[in-house]
């Protein structure tokens, strides 16, 4: 019997798909580079936001002790953490990475014998890992695979018939389909306050000549999941918010930020930055709104 999807606050209407991103695309976010692994993990270590992400998604999932488990984009292990304290020492991760750099920090970070790390792009999991799994969990990842549809069906080829398959994604790239006007204005602040910063530095702010940005919606994410065999047990909203600090030091991860902040040399954009929130401080915008949106999947087994 296949069971309806628990739905909350979906949108409506099916929004155009997002575009697929290409390979030199997805490399633009730079993970192979060492500082953004250096930035990335010193952030995970300071702050909250993707051991809370993590730690939703492993408690959404149920992980048992004993499992064994695929963390795929596994970046410096923060996930892989979460995942290694349910499993216990029965248990086994297979942690994925593409990038040796984020692989690097992560064997320092989570130390066990029963974890492999592995470097492998998300599109070759079913080549890379050697027997069929409970679970494969992906945290603040998916949406930066160039090759989901492929991704999607690598995972349903490693999963038992009765596994799991658990990944989110966050309001900038998931449309919730309602507007929150809390969350909506933080940002807008935030945005003008960065192009105010770099128009007084004399840096031309461009428009994009498409402003509403392509994002995913719950029927698409539907939709692609049943293309590749997967049908929706779950779908959740985790909501939390983020201190200004923690933004700003956010989008001192040279991947982060929006394109007119990457396009600024690094050290002036930690200015920019620093300038940003002294001006936000001064407004009383201490927090920011989050939203992500879980999924999570069961391959659909035809008897
Ligand atoms: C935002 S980090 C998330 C890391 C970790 N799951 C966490 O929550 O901290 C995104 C990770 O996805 C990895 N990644 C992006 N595209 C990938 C792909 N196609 N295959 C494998 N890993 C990928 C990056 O190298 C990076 O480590």
């Amino acid at each position: 019997m296949t069971k309806i999807p628990i739905l909350r606050l979906v949108p409506q209407q099916k929004t155009t798909p997002p575009e697929e991103k290409t390979e030199e695309g997805n490399s633009q976010f730079g993970w192979e580079d060492k500082r953004v692994a250096e930035t990335y993990n010193n952030y995970g270590q300071q702050f909250t936001m993707y051991k809370l992400t993590s730690e939703y998604l492993v408690d959404l999932v149920q992980i048992s002790p004993g499992e064994t488990i695929v963390d795929l984009a596994c970046g410096t292990g923060i996930t892989t953490t979460s995942a290694l304290v349910r499993i216990g020492r029965t248990g086994e991760i297979f942690a994925i990475d593409m990038s040796g750099a984020m692989l690097e920090k992560a064997k320092l970070n989570v130390r066990a014998e029963n974890i492999e790390f592995i470097q492998a792009r998300s599109e070759r999991i079913a080549r890379v890992i050697p027997r069929k799994v409970d679970c494969v969990i992906c945290n603040s990842a998916f949406w930066q695979f160039p090759q989901k549809e492929q991704t999607l069906r690598g995972i349903r080829q490693i999963l038992k018939p009765e596994g799991r398959f658990v990944f989110n994604l966050p309001e900038q790239v998931f449309d919730f389909g309602n507007e929150d006007v809390k969350v909506k204005s933080t940002v807008t602040a935030l945005n003008q306050e960065i192009e105010q910063e770099l128009g007084s530095r004399n840096y031309t702010i461009e428009k994009p000549k498409h402003p509403t940005r392509r994002r995913y919606n719950y029927w698409f994410v539907i939709e692609m999941l049943g293309r590749t065999g997967f049908r929706v047990e779950k779908y959740d909203i985790f909501r939390f918010e983020r201190p200004l600090e923690e933004i700003i030091e956010f989008f001192k991860i040279p991947t982060m930020g929006t394109p007119m902040l990457k396009s600024v040399p690094y050290e002036e954009r930690v200015q920019v930055l620093n300038s940003v929130k002294e001006k936000l401080e001064e407004k009383g915008i201490k927090v920011f709104p989050s939203r992500w949106a879980y999924f999570v999947c069961r391959p659909i087994v035809h008897e």
